[in-house]
């Protein structure tokens, strides 16, 4: 595919099938995963893959509670990713305080991306999920408190005839200018 047609395939899938993840997909997801790039290289990050039940049930639950009903697709997935957040080395946690910025959090992002455009291109959907219950999750997984569960990623075949839907996005005049900050 060529890769704005893959970025433009890749879109939340929050209706899955039951047909199980294939394993050589899986990995090619993880390793495209691994290979994103991270602030000094840090890799701040770990994958915890969740297919076997009661636990992909459970992290599932903690992905929406009471009135929260918006990620309840979770329960068809066949595959749960749950990344997790390293404490970054103290050269970088100095250079984060310093600058202002929390790195780690655009580490984990890339990552995510690299998961998602892998998963498109083999024919998988995926949804990445920011809205869980972390001590839950945690507590599931057997998660050591020094590592934040910093996003939940669902992973599996889109329902059958699941629509591939026009993208929403802001227009190209809103959010590029060239040389400088242009006011809208
Ligand atoms: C950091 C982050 C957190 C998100 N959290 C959720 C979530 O909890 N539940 C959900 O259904 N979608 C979630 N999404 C998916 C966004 O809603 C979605 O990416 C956005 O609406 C654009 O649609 P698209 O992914 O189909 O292009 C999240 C996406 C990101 C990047």
């Amino acid at each position: 595919m060529a890769f704005l047609e893959l970025i433009n395939t890749r879109q939340s899938v929050r209706k899955y099938s039951l047909k199980p993840v294939e394993p050589e997909k899986l990995q090619r997801c993880l390793e495209a995963a691994r290979m994103a790039p991270s602030a000094s290289n840090s890799q701040p990050w770990r994958f915890i893959v969740v297919q076997e039940e009661p636990l992909r049930t459970e992290v599932a639950k903690a992905t929406f509670s009471g009135a929260v009903k918006f990620n309840k697709f979770t329960m068809q997935a066949p595959a749960l990713v749950v990344m997790l957040l390293e404490k970054p080395r103290m050269l970088n946690r100095i250079a984060m305080l310093l600058k202002k910025k929390e790195w780690k959090l655009i580490d984990i992002g890339i990552a995510a991306e690299h998961l998602c455009l892998q998963a498109a291109e083999d024919g998988l959907g995926t949804c990445m999920m920011g809205w869980f219950n972390e001590h839950e999750i945690k507590k599931a997984l057997n998660i050591p408190s020094d590592k934040t569960v910093g996003l939940v990623i669902s992973l599996g075949y889109a329902e059958e005839g699941y629509p591939l839907r026009k993208k929403i996005r802001k227009p190209v005049e809103e959010v590029v200018s060239y040389e400088t900050f242009k006011a809208r």
